[in-house]
C-alpha cells in the first residue's frame, strides 16, 4: 500500500497517544481536485458578474409532460454533442424533485442513492404543466399557492409560494454536469465546439481574465487545466479516478431566507455560519464525507462521522427545505448575498442530480414532508430510553457484574451495560474472549434478571484469518470489497490488523449477516451461539474507518458489488451497515421484537434503523456545548435518536464538568456515557459527594420524565418530528429565537431546558418566546415571557439542570426511583399542569408494550390531558387513539380498540397525583364527574394570570383515584 508496514504498525501503535487534532490528515477544499473547480467556478462567475450565463439550456422540442412529470432534453453549449436527460415531478404533498443525468455517455452516473434512502416512490400530484416558449409552468397546492416554473435557455429552476421567489437552482449559473469524457477530449477539441453554442464565449471572456478564446473556448466555464480529473494524490494516496471528471456543481439561493439549518453532521451552530463572502466566518465549505476524526475540532465545517444532505431555509415569512440526496462526498458553501437572502453552492463528486424541493411552509411541514421521503425515525425499544453505561472497556464478565452491583449498591439507576471491541478475541467480533468472558450467556443473564441489557460492538472490517469464520465464509461468498483491481478482496488495517470490509451493496451479504444473529440450534458452527435476546448491537467505525487509508477512510477507487466505485456510495455505505444489522436484530426473534443498533455513521434514512452518537468527543466544556447543537440539528435532518458521549471520549474530566455534562446528557434522546481505554474510571458511582448525589438525582429525573420521553418518541416515529425542538421551530416567527442552539424544547411536552455548558455558573438567562408564563421545574417560581420576547434569569447551582414548564403544559411523569425501565411499567402516574395565561393546558401520554411490534396493531394507549376554566378548572383525560381521523395516528393502524391486550396490562395504573401550578384561587372543593371528592394541598402564590412573578401557588391533589387508561373529569371548585 501507500504506507510502509514498520510506519503504518508504529502508527497504529501510538494511535490512542500521539494523535492530536490532525487538520492535515484530512482534505481541504483545495486538497480535492473536484471542489476546487466548483469554487472556482463560482469565483469566475463573479469575476464575470452579470454578463455571466449559464451554458444549460432545454431543447424546447425535446419537452413533453404527463400528468405530474416534466421531461426534456438538456443540452450544455460548452458540449452541445453530450445529452442530459432533465426531469421535474411534483409530488402529492407540495414537494418538488428534479433529476438530471447525462444520457448515452461514456458511462453511467451513480442513480441508486434513492433506492436506499427513500422508503417508496412518492405518490405524484396530478397537474397541469403549461408549456411556453421561454418557460414551462405548473401551480400546485391546496389553493395553487405554489409553482415551479423551469426556464429553458438559460435552465433555471424556481420555486415561488404566492407568487414570490423562494427558492432558485441555477440562478446563478454554476449548474454543472461534467460528462464522462476521455482523457485525450480536451486535447482534440470537435471542430463544431465554438459553433454549435448559441452564445458566443467570447461576450464572457471580454467579462474575465480567462486566457484567449483559441487556447480552450471553454475555459470561461471550465478553468484552463484538468485540474484532478484524472487522478489525484493526497499525502501519500494517490486515487486513480479511472472515470476521469464526473462532478456536479449547483447553486441554490433562497431570496427570502436568511438562515439555514442541516446539513450535519459538523460541530459548529444550529443556524449554520457562513463559509463565503466578505465576512465567512469559516474558509472551508461545510464537507459531508463520513470521516473518523480523531481527537475533532469543536468550531468546524470539517467532515464528520454521518452526511445528511437537507437544509432548511428559514424566515418570518416560512421554512422551506433542499434534500440533494447523494452519496458521494459534497461541499456546501453558504453566504448571503444580502442580508435578507442565503446562497448555497454544492459540489459532489459523482452520481446523478436528483434534489427534492420541500416546500414547508412550517418547520413541521418540513420535517413531515422529509419524513415521507426517507421514513420517520423507528420507535426504539423503551429500555434504550434509560440510560446507558459504556466504558471502552469493561474487561470481563466480573467487571460487569461489579459495575452493575455497585450500580445497585449505591441506588443509581441504568439501564444498559455496553461492550466494546475488547470483549472479542483477537477483535474477531461475534467471538467471546473465553478468558475474560466464559459464560456470555449467564453473564448477560444476569444482566437481564431486572430488565436491563447489554449491548456489543460488532465492526465491519474483518481480520483476514482463515480462521475467522465470518471472514472466511465471507470470502468463500465473494462479498467482501475489492480493490481498485476490482479482483480479490481490498485490505487495510483496522482495530483487528490486517482487515478487510464487508461489502453491503452485495445482496448475497444480507441474508448471510442475518443468519449470524440467528439463536442457537441453527445449522452453523460459528454464528453467535453464545449470545441472547437481551444483547443488542454496536456499530462503530463504518465510515468505513480505514487506518492507513486517506483520510482514515476508504480509498475512493475501491470497487463494490456492481462495479462501482466507493466514491459514488461512501455516504450511503455506513447506512447499509446499520440497515442489515437492525433486521438481523429483529428477524432472530419470534414474535419480532424492536432492534437496537447504535451507528456512527448516518445518512439520510438512517433515523429508520436505531441510534447514532457524535462520536470521538473530547472531555472539554467547548465539547460539552456544541454537543448540543450537534444533536439539535442532527434532530431537524431526521436522525433525532442521537447523543454526545457524556464525559467525553477522551480525557479526564473534573467532577463539576461531569455533572454538568450528565445534565446535558440527560436530555439528549440517547443518554450514554463513555469513555476512552486511556482515562480513568468515572462511572457515576465513583464520585465523591456531593456529586455522586447529583448525578443520581439526575439520572432519576431522567427516569422520572421517561414518560414524556416515550410520547415525544412516538411522535417522532409517526410524523418525523425531531424530539429535541429548537426555538425556530417551535415560534418560527419570532427572529430573536433563529439562532438560538443552547436551549430547547422536550417533544410537544412544553419542558424547556438549558443545559449547562460553562463552569463556575450559578444562574442562566432563559430567552421565553411568548407571553406566557414559564414555571421552575424545581422551585415553581414563575417567570413571564413577553409577545417579543424576553430574557429572564434561572437559577443554576450545580444540583439543577435549568428546567421550565411552558404554561400550557400537562406533564406526565413516573416518580417512583426504580433501577431500570422494565420496573416502571406499572408505577403510576404524576400529572404537572402548568396553566397558561388563560388558565389552561394540555399534554399528551403514549405508552404501549416498550418492546414489540404490537402497538402496529394496535396494542398502545394514547391519552390527552387537558385544563380548561370556567366557573372552577375541570382536568380531563381522554382517548386520543379513539378520535378518527386523527392525524398523529399512525397510518397503518386500523385495529384500535381501547381495551386493547396492552391497555388491559396497565388498567390498574394509576394518576397517584395532580400537581396544578398557576391557579388564581384556593379551591373551595375538588371532585369527580362521578361525585367523588378529592383530598388535596394548597399553597398559595403568584398566579397564571396577570402580570406578577414569584413562586407560583401550587396545588396537590393527592390520589385521584382515576386510572390512566379511564376518560374522567376532575373538577376544581372555586
Ligand atoms: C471508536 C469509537 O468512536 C469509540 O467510541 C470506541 O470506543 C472505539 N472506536 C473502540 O471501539
Amino acid at each position: 500500500m501507500r504506507l510502509s508496514i514498520s510506519g503504518l504498525l508504529l502508527s497504529i501503535a501510538l494511535l490512542p497517544f500521539v494523535f492530536a487534532v490532525k487538520s492535515q490528515d484530512f482534505k481541504t477544499c483545495s486538497d480535492s481536485g473536484f471542489c476546487r473547480r466548483g469554487r472556482a467556478l463560482a469565483a469566475r462567475a463573479d469575476a464575470a458578474g452579470s454578463s455571466w450565463k449559464s451554458p444549460y439550456s432545454i431543447d424546447p422540442a425535446s419537452i413533453s409532460t404527463d400528468t405530474s412529470v416534466f421531461f426534456a432534453s438538456v443540452r450544455s453549449s460548452l458540449y452541445p454533442e453530450i445529452k442530459f436527460s432533465f426531469e421535474a415531478r411534483i409530488h402529492e404533498d407540495g414537494v418538488a424533485r428534479i433529476r438530471m443525468d447525462e444520457v448515452g455517455g461514456l458511462r453511467k452516473r451513480y442513480d441508486e442513492a434513492a433506492a436506499w434512502a427513500l422508503i417508496e416512490e412518492p405518490r405524484r400530484a396530478k397537474i397541469n404543466w403549461v408549456v411556453g416558449k421561454m418557460d414551462t409552468r405548473v401551480q400546485y397546492g391546496h389553493k395553487k399557492e405554489m409553482e415551479l416554473k423551469i426556464y429553458h435557455n438559460p435552465l433555471k429552476i424556481v420555486y415561488l409560494r404566492g407568487g414570490r421567489e423562494e427558492i432558485v437552482i441555477n440562478g446563478d449559473g454554476l449548474l454543472h454536469m461534467e460528462h464522462f469524457r476521455t482523457k485525450q477530449e480536451i486535447l482534440e477539441q470537435p471542430d463544431d465546439a465554438n459553433n454549435a453554442s448559441d452564445e458566443s464565449p467570447e461576450a464572457f471572456i471580454e467579462n474575465t481574465e480567462q486566457k484567449p478564446f483559441e487556447a480552450n473556448p471553454r475555459a470561461w466555464f471550465e478553468g484552463e487545466s484538468e485540474d484532478g480529473w484524472w487522478s489525484e494524490q493526497f499525502r501519500t494516496w494517490t486515487d486513480s479516478k479511472p472515470k476521469g471528471p464526473e462532478s456536479l456543481s449547483l447553486d441554490i439561493v433562497f431570496p427570502r431566507h436568511n438562515v439555514v439549518y442541516g446539513i450535519p453532521e459538523h460541530a459548529t451552530r444550529l443556524a449554520l455560519p457562513t463559509t463565503t463572502g466578505p465576512d465567512a466566518v469559516y474558509s472551508e465549505p461545510y464537507r459531508l464525507y463520513n470521516l473518523d476524526v480523531f481527537e475533532y475540532l469543536a468550531d468546524s465545517p470539517m467532515a464528520l462521522y454521518g452526511a445528511i444532505p437537507l437544509l432548511h431555509a428559514h424566515s418570518t415569512d416560512s421554512t422551506i427545505g433542499i434534500f440533494d440526496l447523494i452519496a458521494s462526498e459534497t461541499w456546501v458553501d453558504i453566504s448571503h448575498p444580502t442580508a435578507k437572502s442565503t446562497k448555497t453552492h454544492w459540489i459532489s463528486e459523482s452520481g446523478i442530480l436528483d434534489v427534492f424541493l420541500l416546500p414547508g411552509p412550517t418547520p413541521n411541514d418540513v420535517f413531515e414532508q422529509y419524513a415521507k421521503l426517507t421514513g420517520p425515525s423507528a420507535l426504539p425499544p423503551e429500555w434504550s430510553l434509560g440510560y446507558h453505561q459504556c466504558r471502552w472497556n469493561y474487561i470481563s464478565s466480573e467487571d460487569v457484574k461489579t459495575v452493575a452491583q455497585r450500580f445497585d449498591e449505591d441506588d443509581i439507576p441504568f439501564d444498559v451495560i455496553w461492550l466494546d471491541i475488547e470483549y472479542a478475541e483477537d477483535h474477531k467480533y461475534f467471538i467471546w474472549k473465553k478468558s475474560e468472558f466464559p459464560d456470555p450467556i449467564q453473564m448477560i443473564s444476569d444482566i437481564a434478571s431486572v430488565g436491563r441489557k447489554m449491548v456489543a460492538i460488532i465492526d465491519p472490517h474483518l481480520k483476514r484469518v482463515s480462521s475467522y469464520p465470518v471472514y472466511a465464509e465471507a470470502s468463500e461468498k465473494g462479498i467482501l470489497i475489492k480493490p481498485a483491481s476490482g479482483s480479490g478482496e481490498f485490505e487495510g488495517w483496522c482495530w483487528s490488523g490486517s482487515s478487510s470490509w464487508v461489502d453491503f451493496f452485495h445482496p448475497d451479504s444480507w441474508p448471510w449477516w442475518i443468519s449470524l444473529f440467528q439463536p442457537k440450534g441453527n445449522d452453523k458452527t460459528w454464528h453467535w451461539t453464545d449470545s441472547t435476546e437481551d444483547i443488542f448491537i454496536w456499530n462503530d467505525m463504518n465510515e468505513p474507518s480505514v487506518f492507513n487509508g486517506p483520510e482514515i477512510t476508504l480509498i475512493k477507487d475501491a470497487i463494490h458489488c456492481g462495479g462501482w466505485e466507493h466514491r459514488d456510495v461512501h455516504n450511503i455505505n455506513g447506512m447499509l451497515f446499520h440497515n442489515i444489522t437492525s433486521k438481523a436484530l429483529i428477524s432472530r426473534s419470534a414474535p419480532s421484537k424492536r432492534p437496537f443498533v447504535l451507528s456512527r455513521s448516518f445518512y439520510a434514512g438512517s433515523q429508520r434503523f436505531g441510534a447514532i452518537w457524535t462520536g470521538d468527543n473530547m472531555g472539554t466544556w467547548e465539547h460539552m456545548a456544541v454537543g448540543i447543537p450537534m444533536v439539535l440539528s442532527n434532530g431537524i435532518a431526521g436522525m433525532t435518536f442521537s447523543g454526545a458521549d457524556v464525559g467525553g471520549f477522551f480525557g479526564n474530566p473534573d467532577s463539576e464538568m461531569l455533572v454538568r455534562w450528565y445534565q446535558a446528557g440527560a436530555f439528549a434522546p440517547f443518554f450514554r456515557a463513555h469513555a476512552h481505554i486511556d482515562t480513568k474510571r468515572r462511572e457515576p458511582f465513583l464520585l465523591d459527594e456531593p456529586y455522586k448525589s447529583i448525578v443520581r438525582s439526575i439520572l432519576r429525573l431522567r427516569y422520572t420524565l421517561l414518560p414524556v420521553w416515550y410520547t415525544a418518541f412516538r411522535e417522532a416515529s409517526v410524523r418525523g418530528i425531531p424530539i429535541l425542538r429548537p426555538h425556530y421551530v417551535m415560534f418560527p416567527k419570532d427572529v430573536n429565537g433563529f439562532t438560538i442552539d443552547d436551549q430547547y424544547f422536550l417533544g410537544g411536552s412544553g419542558l424547556l431546558v438549558k443545559p449547562v455548558t460553562q463552569p463556575g455558573i450559578n444562574e442562566v438567562q432563559i430567552y421565553l418566546a411568548d407571553n406566557q408564563p414559564y414555571y421552575n421545574y424545581y422551585t415553581f417560581d414563575l417567570y413571564r415571557g413577553a409577545e417579543s420576547g424576553r430574557h429572564v434569569t434561572v437559577p443554576a447551582p450545580l444540583d439543577t439542570v435549568p428546567l421550565l414548564y411552558r404554561g400550557g403544559s400537562i406533564v406526565p411523569t413516573r416518580e417512583r426511583p426504580r433501577r431500570a425501565t422494565r420496573l416502571m411499567k406499572h408505577d403510576p402516574i404524576t400529572l404537572h399542569v402548568a396553566l397558561d395565561k388563560s388558565n389552561s393546558a394540555k399534554g399528551e401520554l403514549y405508552l404501549d408494550d416498550g418492546e414489540t411490534y404490537a402497538n402496529l396493531q394496535g396494542d398502545f394507549i394514547w391519552r390527552e390531558f387537558t385544563a380548561s376554566t370556567s366557573k372552577g378548572t375541570r382536568i380531563i383525560s381522554k382517548d386520543l387513539a379513539s378520535i378518527p381521523g386523527n392525524k398523529a395516528v399512525d397510518a397503518e393502524l386500523t385495529t384500535y380498540i381501547p381495551s386493547n391486550t396492552f391497555a388491559q396490562s396497565v388498567k390498574d395504573v394509576r394518576i397517584e397525583r395532580i400537581v396544578v401550578l398557576g391557579l388564581s384561587k384556593k379551591p373551595r372543593q375538588i371532585k369527580l364527574d362521578n361525585g367523588r371528592i378529592l383530598d388535596w394541598s394548597f399553597e398559595d402564590g403568584v398566579s397564571a394570570v396577570g402580570k406578577k412573578e414569584g413562586t407560583t401557588s401550587v396545588l396537590t391533589i393527592k390520589d385521584p383515584a382515576v386510572k390512566i387508561t379511564q376518560d374522567w373529569v376532575v373538577n376544581i371548585e372555586e
